[in-house]
């Protein structure tokens, strides 16, 4: 397993749209292995494989995290795609590792079914709702190449990218609660 720098906007690599993950090999499995340890590391609930630079349709999360449960309930979905959404919606304040120290209110659809490629090969669905259902969808849409600032007005969104970029440029430590950080 290996430690990977996290990819922060505007690396174009956030912006592409990922490649599907032809088969589950030792490569794909070291990709998972790396993306948990950088997930767990940042601490992040969620990671997507572009924001560890590699643009395939990858994602870990694990929301155990938020109560130092780590290990809790984690998920490794290789081509993800939500296959249902409902009408009801719900509001999360959303942070993202690749866009460091800020967060915004983020309305997205309340609960998703996903079906997905599981690491032991098998075609699986879930049904997710509450923070699993935000985050789901906030790493789907990073293989995408959305941004959870595509959700928000575009003043809202450039507020936030200013923000971003005083912080960094500071070295701020600023880093919204890790349960932000999907
Ligand atoms: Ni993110």
């Amino acid at each position: 397993m290996t430690l990977v720098p996290i990819r922060i906007v505007p690396d174009p690599v956030l912006r592409a749209k990922a490649a599907p993950i032809a088969k589950i090999d030792r490569v794909a499995e070291s990709l998972l292995d790396d993306m948990l340890q950088t997930m767990y590391d940042a601490p992040g609930i969620g990671l997507a494989a572009p924001q560890i630079g590699v643009s395939l349709r990858a994602i870990v999360m694990d929301l155990g995290i938020r109560e130092d449960r780590a290990g809790a309930e984690v998920w490794q979905m290789i081509n993800p795609e939500i296959i249902g959404r409902s009408d009801e919606e719900s509001a999360y304040e959303e942070g993202c590792l690749s866009i460091p120290g800020v967060a915004a209110e983020v309305i997205r659809p309340a609960t998703v079914r996903v079906r997905y490629l599981a690491r032991n090969g098998k075609t699986e669905e879930m049904e997710a709702s509450g923070l699993l259902a935000t985050c789901v969808q906030h790493e789907i849409d990073h293989l995408n190449g959305v941004l959870y600032i595509d959700h928000i007005s575009k003043l809202k969104r450039d507020v936030l990218l200013r923000k971003m970029k005083k912080l960094l440029a500071e070295k701020a430590d600023d880093t919204p609660e890790r349960e932000h950080n999907l």
